[in-house]
């Protein structure tokens, strides 16, 4: 069973996805941890109501990300995390932690990496006049919305999609294919060679779009 810590910045609904997986008997993780960095974080909301541990390092009583950061690392090691995910959490967080925990922190970023990083990217993929947009799991590397890709779903950009649109398309995915790399990872079919990640056996949930 893999012990896993959801960081989370906002509505939290990737971590309620999450939640919903790992209430299966036959999940290969649980969260032992919800950390956010906003004290006003609604997925701090859901996991009380799911009887999971929180705790709020706010960044703003922090002077600088290295003690922000170093916070984070003692509730992780508190709530005896050996894994980390981030389900929309907005902080950038420094390469000396992200090493620490190099191989063990896992990110979705609501577009096909490595197209679009960072914010307003649905914005940015209508701007750019693509046909098809997506989501992207993977693993944390020190720069932004890098690493290994674990998995990926795509959605079609229809004629008459706005930003608002798009985005509630690719968060049905996003909700399909978090859950899905977790075990992946969790039940040690992931190894990661360069900027890759190879898969044993991968079976894409078979509502996902790919
Ligand atoms: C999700 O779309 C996630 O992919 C995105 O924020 C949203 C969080 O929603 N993450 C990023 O943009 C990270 N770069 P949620 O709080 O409902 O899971």
């Amino acid at each position: 069973m893999l012990d896993v810590a959801v960081l989370v910045s906002g509505r939290g609904s990737n971590l309620q996805a999450l939640i919903d997986a790992c209430a299966a008997d036959d999940f290969p993780a649980r969260i032992v941890a919800v950390i956010s960095n906003n004290p006003g974080s609604y997925g701090l909301e859901r996991a009380k109501l799911a009887g999971i541990p929180t705790a709020v390092v706010n960044h703003r009583d922090y002077e600088d990300r290295e003690s922000f950061d170093n916070a984070i690392d003692e509730e992780l090691k508190k709530f005896k995390a050996k894994f980390i995910c981030l389900a929309g959490f907005m902080r950038i967080l420094e390469a000396r932690f992200v090493n620490r925990w190099r191989d063990r922190i896992l990110n979705i970023h609501p577009s096909l990496l490595p197209s679009f990083k960072g914010l307003h990217t649905q914005e940015r993929a209508l701007e750019s006049g693509v046909r098809f947009t997506g989501c992207t799991v993977h693993i944390v590397r020190p720069e932004m919305d890098e690493g290994p890709i674990i998995l990926q779903a795509a959605v079609a950009v229809d004629p008459e999609d706005d930003a608002d649109s798009l985005a509630e398309k690719v968060l049905i995915q996003e909700h399909l294919i978090y859950p899905e790399a977790l075990k992946l990872i969790a039940l040690g079919r992931v190894s990661i060679s360069g900027n890759r990640s190879i898969i044993e056996k991968a079976e894409y949930p078979k509502e996902a779009l790919i």
